[in-house]
């Protein structure tokens, strides 16, 4: 039986890892910069997440996730500047439709790319990390097993590349 850190601990890890193993180039993939373009056009669908969308509760579960991701990113001095001044109700929208694309749920994504969205914001990898952190409290909190979690997350990891900009 593991215990809720130790849990914590590893889901923190699979996400670090992602992070890590993203940040590198695999042999036989596409080049570093055709990943950032592709992660700058749009929100990849990805079938094989399909089974975990259940795991999320479907689009009204991604609705719950996100509502309490956005209220923790609200309480966390290290992310509350980014979002006290933007329209965080649109911001949910956009988050469950990309969520909920990525997932190969019956959703669509309308909402800006991610280099459009975060250009000039000057965010920083500690600033990505914090809201990974806040993203990880709001899944566990809703109950998505962490196998579940680590899919989603590892999806995301990549998106630093246009995000950060510092
Ligand atoms: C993988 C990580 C991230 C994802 C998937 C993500 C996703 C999104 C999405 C879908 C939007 C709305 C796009 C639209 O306007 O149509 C958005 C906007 C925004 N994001 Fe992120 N984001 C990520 C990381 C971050 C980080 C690390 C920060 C800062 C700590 C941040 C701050 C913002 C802000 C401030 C906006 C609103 C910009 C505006 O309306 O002017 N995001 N993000």
């Amino acid at each position: 039986m593991q215990t809720p850190y130790l849990k914590t601990a590893l889901v923190a890890c699979g996400c670090l890892l992602a992070l890590s193993l993203h940040a590198q180039q695999m042999p036989g993939q596409t080049s570093s910069a055709m990943q950032a373009r592709q992660m700058a056009a749009s929100a990849p669908r990805d079938p094989a997440l399909k089974p975990y969308f259940a795991e999320f509760g479907g689009k009204p579960g991604l609705k719950a996730i996100v509502n309490d991701f956005m209220i923790n990113l609200m309480a966390d001095p290290r992310t509350h500047p980014f979002f006290a001044r933007v329209d965080r109700e649109r911001i949910k929208r956009e988050l469950v439709d990309q969520f909920c694309v990525i997932l190969d749920g019956p959703c669509t994504y309308t909402g800006a790319s991610m280099a459009e969205a975060h250009r000039g914001l000057g965010i920083t990898r500690a600033d990505f990390n914090a809201l990974v952190e806040d993203l990880q409290k709001a899944m566990t909190k809703h109950d998505v097993p962490f196998h579940a979690q680590n899919r989603l997350l590892a999806k995301l990891a990549p998106m630093h590349k246009v995000i950060i900009e510092k």
